[in-house]
């Protein structure tokens, strides 16, 4: 197996979507056979850079941990954490914040297209692409598996790296893009955007905790178009491709396989094909969600443990960090 440290991290927003779990969770649980060393977290303090309300941000922490271990990422095997547990994330970006331009943030795409929706955007919102390096390089990172719309973000990290060893001697390792060799999942509703969790169309989006009668409603409404024979071709037909995206990916075959089990059956039929193998993916997951979150106490636990275990690998590295600047 290859040497290194993985690192990712989500932002609690309650539980994931079927984007997210093909997308990003599914390679996560993959990745912990794979690598030494695993760090899973759910990032709090990025949540905050849009308005929350406490409440309920408490609650999404604990649903986004029982969804994290339902889909099977195993605290044996991998830390999973909770961002603002481990106060090093926020001393290490302030140190790495100073080692930012302006213009270099200024620039991230994200920023751009942010800070224009709300108009003006907070301090946090500029700068938590700082906060993400500071995430990644507090535990001396190698591995980071990414969406390609976090991919400059993951290069802001690379220079920190490099600015911060020529700066101060040779701390830390370059970080490198694990890509997800996944499609993107579409809106059901919108094919020709993403599966999101703010998509404004109802039934645009399935949860993973959705019931089995809510996720064959959802499908067997999806945006197709009016060629009832089932054909990959997504730049031309991106509703009937994103269903054998779909297909192939939870019940776990080609894309080849998807479409030649569809020979012969017209949208309507392929829809109920679809809607079966999404089912059986998901309902083990939900059924674990459903008695994990039963058990508030057991995660807590779960959680507060892998915070103590994160909290011991990013003190060392904090601290050589604060020697070589001078502290
Ligand atoms: P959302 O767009 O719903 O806000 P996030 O941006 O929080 O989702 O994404 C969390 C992770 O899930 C990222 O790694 C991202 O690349 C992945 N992801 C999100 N949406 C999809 C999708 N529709 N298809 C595949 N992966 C996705
Ligand atoms: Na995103």
């Amino acid at each position: 197996p290859p040497n290194g440290r993985v690192f990712s991290g989500i932002q609690p927003t309650g539980v994931p979507h079927l984007g997210n779990y093909l997308g990003a969770l599914e390679n996560w649980v993959a990745l912990q056979d794979q690598y030494p060393s695993v760090l899973y977290s759910i990032v709090d303090l990025h949540s905050i850079t849009q308005p929350q309300e406490p409440a309920r941000l408490r609650n999404n922490i604990l649903d986004m941990a029982a969804s994290l271990l339902a889909c099977g990422i195993d605290p044996e095997r991998a830390i999973l954490f909770q961002q603002s547990k481990v106060s090093a994330h926020a001393e290490l970006s302030w140190i790495l914040g100073c080692l930012t331009s302006m213009p270099r943030l200024r620039h991230l795409p994200q920023w751009k297209m942010k800070s224009k929706q709300k108009n003006e955007g907070s301090v946090g919102l500029f700068t938590y692409p700082v906060l993400q390096a500071a995430d990644i390089l507090l535990y001396k990172s190698t591995h980071i598996p990414v969406g390609e719309d976090q991919v400059q973000h993951l290069e802001l990290a690379q220079d920190l790296a490099r600015i911060f060893n020529n700066r101060y001697g040779d701390v830390f390792p370059e970080p490198r893009a694990l890509l997800s060799s996944t499609r993107k999942v579409k809106s059901l509703r919108d094919p020709s955007a993403k599966m999101s969790k703010s998509d404004p169309h109802a039934g645009a989006t399935i949860s993973i905790t959705d019931s089995p009668d809510d996720i064959a409603f959802k499908i067997r409404r999806a945006v197709t178009d009016f060629t009832s024979e089932v054909t990959f071709d997504p730049e031309t037909r991106p509703g009937v491709s994103n269903l054998v995206t779909i297909h192939s990916a939870t019940a776990r075959i080609s894309l080849e396989e998807a479409v030649s089990q569809a020979r012969g059956l017209d949208t309507g039929a392929y829809k109920q094909l679809v809607a079966e193998a999404v089912i059986q993916r998901l309902t083990p997951i939900r059924e674990e969600i459903q008695r994990l979150k039963s058990d508030a106490a057991h995660l807590e636990s779960v959680l507060s443990r892998g915070n103590s275990r994160a909290q011991e690998l990013a003190a060392s590295v904090l601290s050589e960090v604060q020697r070589c600047v001078g502290f």
